[in-house]
């Protein structure tokens, strides 16, 4: 029996939130493992909508164990706000329904404010970021100085972690222009959140592999895309974390023969938030059309999303970096009416003709698209739940799409609706 890992094969939000939601309902455990509360997943349930950051999107179902992995970084201030929001709309939520890594490091306001400072004084290094901390959180990870979760629940511990913090971050601060950090201020802060936090802590990569044994179906919910992966995507306009499928192995603590289908998650036109190249981006009436049927707004920033023709060539080359065996392609819909689509099949730098994004990005912002035109539909496919509802040209434009793509389409989104989904292979059971 496959367990599923759901990774974003753009530059996010490519309609991830939705299918894991759908998904969720074939699965025992969904577990997040990279990220934070940069994510924005939108759920929409018989006209509800639910816009999830930290929590798993699995969350919503009754029945099922939602996990945050070692590998996300976690803001508890925003954990115990997006609890409260949820349970708000009648969602269930306790120490039985969610469970986090005693080993997950912490975001702290200080984080924040020197993502924040540093995407604002020096815009030669901006990289668009959405100002919650995470790159900085992921840093201190590495650096070995972060605080994590199990060190809530002791004193004097927590108290050794933010000395050994604040040599770092006091320096960073000086030059930066901002106050020392307030020890004594930080650490009442992080006493009065430990117990909102601590009875949620567990050591997951045990109880993941319980699950496994015991056959349980695992979903792994992946956040951001393979283009904003740190070691794959369009560095340095990348997100802090590995967001490609292998992470979710490393980021819940189990082997990586747990993962069987990997389900790349793949909007049918492309969307980047934030800096950073996008070679088939559309400055025109195209552009802000798709942006419009789309809806194509920040969940978390509420920034306009820049929006472009599909990509097949990074596709193709997201698809190879995360193992992807079938791709969900989502917002078809929002193509309806367009007379005719262009798909990027290649890039041409210096009179050559690339089948891939070059690492140089002096090379990356060069490349110019090589477009395929394909005819439109003018009917309507939103809501459409089986082929035969599609039209032929929506039809041929998947198909073309999978041929470029060398990936087989295993789910079909026609609308934000959890149900107006359209199932060619069970990801569970293939
Ligand atoms: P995520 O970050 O990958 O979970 O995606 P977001 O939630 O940030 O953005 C996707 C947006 O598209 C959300 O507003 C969804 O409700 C919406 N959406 C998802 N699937 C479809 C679809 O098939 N058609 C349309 N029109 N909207 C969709
Ligand atoms: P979901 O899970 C789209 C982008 C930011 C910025 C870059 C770095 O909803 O698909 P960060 O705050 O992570 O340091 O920002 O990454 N970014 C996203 N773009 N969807 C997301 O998540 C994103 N999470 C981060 O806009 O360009
Ligand atoms: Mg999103």
């Amino acid at each position: 029996m496959a367990n599923v890992v759901v990774v974003g094969a753009q530059w996010g939000d490519e309609g991830k939130g939705k299918i894991v939601d759908w998904l969720s309902e074939r699965a025992d455990v969904i577990a997040r493992f990279q990220g934070g509360h940069n994510a924005g997943h939108t759920l929409v349930i018989d006209g509800k909508v639910y816009k999830l950051s930290l929590l798993p999107s699995g969350i919503v179902r009754p029945g099922k164990l939602s996990v945050i992995g070692n590998g996300v970084v976690l803001d508890p201030w925003h954990l115990v706000e997006e609890i409260a929001k949820l349970r708000a709309d009648g969602v269930d939520i306790s120490p039985e329904s969610l469970m986090i890594a005693e080993n997950a490091v912490l975001i702290l306001p200080l984080h924040g404010e020197l993502d924040r400072a540093r995407e604002s004084q020096n815009s030669v290094a901006k990289i668009g970021t959405t100002g919650r901390g995470i790159g900085p959180a992921y840093e201190d990870k590495v650096g070995r100085r972060a605080i994590r979760v199990a060190d809530l629940a002791d004193e004097a511990t927590l108290a050794l972690r933010v000395d050994r913090l604040m040599v770092h971050h006091d320096a960073l601060r000086r030059g930066l222009g901002i106050e020392p950090v307030d020890r004594e201020a930080l650490l009442a802060q992080l006493r009065e959140i430990a117990p909102q936090v601590l009875p949620y802590a567990k050591p997951v990569w045990k109880v993941m592999n319980e699950m496994r044994k015991a056959g349980k179906r695992i979903l792994f919910e992946g956040a951001q895309g393979a283009l904003l992966d740190i070691d794959f995507g369009t560095y340095p306009y990348v997100t802090s974390s590995n967001v490609i499928a292998g992470q979710a192995a490393t980021g819940t603590g189990i082997g990586p023969g747990a993962i069987g289908f990997v389900l790349g998650i793949v909007k049918a036109y492309t969307t980047r938030v934030g800096e950073g190249p996008f070679p088939a981006e559309l400055q025109d009436a195209d552009g802000e059309r798709l942006g419009e049927r789309g809806r194509e707004f920040g969940t978390v920033t509420g920034r306009k999303r820049r929006c472009g023709w599909f990509d097949a060539v990074l596709v193709r080359q997201t698809c190879a970096t995360s193992g992807v065996s079938g791709i969900a392609l989502t917002k078809l819909d929002v193509l309806d009416g367009f007379e005719t689509l262009k798909i990027c099949v290649g890039y041409e730098l210096d009179g050559e003709r690339l089948d891939h994004l070059p690492i140089a990005a002096d090379q990356q912002a060069r490349c110019t698209p090589i477009f395929e035109e394909l005819e439109g539909w003018s009917e309507s496919t939103a809501g459409a739940r089986s082929w035969a509802d599609l039209p032929g040209a929506a039809v041929k434009y998947v198909r073309r799409i999978e041929e470029l793509i060398q990936c087989p389409v295993a789910l079909l989104s026609t609308s934000p609706e959890r149900d107006d989904t359209i199932l060619v292979t069970d990801p569970f059971e293939d």
